[in-house]
């Protein structure tokens, strides 16, 4: 039996893609069964219904902060297809641990860093700033704290003179592409053995 994967979304869904041709290239241990975005402009809905995933949007603005009845919603959407596994990709929604304790174990985030380095947001500018020569990306095991748990696969980029924060970000995003398929199909298979790229 595959193991049935949901992705969350905010934006343009790229790692969400590179995700989903993976599990769709032929042999793989997982399926996606839901692309699911917090903002109905997310341009991945788009990407993921031309991939033939199934796709829904819990916008998270009605729920005015009541962070515990966004995440019911959420969990309720997830009710509907079963999912054994959750893949955050560029969710820009922090989730308490109401929802994230029940999926421990099998919920994992990417985040554009070496972690423990550079929790939370600007990452590539906070990289430049401290004049780091190596910067990269991280996928690990989500627990409640932020961009914590335990690490699943790391692949690092070179820091390069004169790069701009953009400049940055687009040389991570091309390893994101290529380390999330690649620790989803070991994860999925069981073996939790963190990648290096
Ligand atoms: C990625 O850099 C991801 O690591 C970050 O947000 C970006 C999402 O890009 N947290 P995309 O939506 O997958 O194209």
């Amino acid at each position: 039996m595959k193991k049935r994967v949901a992705i969350f979304i905010s934006g343009g869904g790229s790692n969400m893609v590179s995700l989903v041709r993976d599990m769709q290239s032929g042999d793989h241990p997982a399926e996606p069964v839901l692309v699911l975005a917090n903002d109905a402009a997310a341009g991945g809905l788009k990407k993921a219904t031309e991939l033939g995933v199934p796709t829904a949007v819990v916008d998270h603005r009605p729920f005015k902060g009541d962070r515990v009845a966004f995440e019911d919603a959420l969990q309720a959407e997830l009710d509907k297809v079963q999912p054994d596994i959750i893949c955050l990709a560029g969710f820009m929604r922090v989730l308490t641990e109401h929802f994230v304790a029940p999926w421990e174990g099998r919920m994992l985030n990417i985040h554009p860093s070496l972690l423990p380095k550079y929790k939370g947001l600007h990452t590539h500018a906070r990289a430049l700033e401290a004049g780091d020569a190596e910067h990269g990306v991280t996928v690990h095991l989500v627990t409640p704290a932020l961009d914590d748990g335990p690490i699943l696969g790391q692949a690092r980029v070179p820091v390069k003179d004169g790069d701009t924060p953009d400049e940055l970000a687009a040389r991570v995003l091309t390893q994101e592409h290529v380390l999330y398929p690649a620790v989803l199909r070991r994860f999925a298979a069981g073996d939790l053995t963190p990648v290096y790229l």
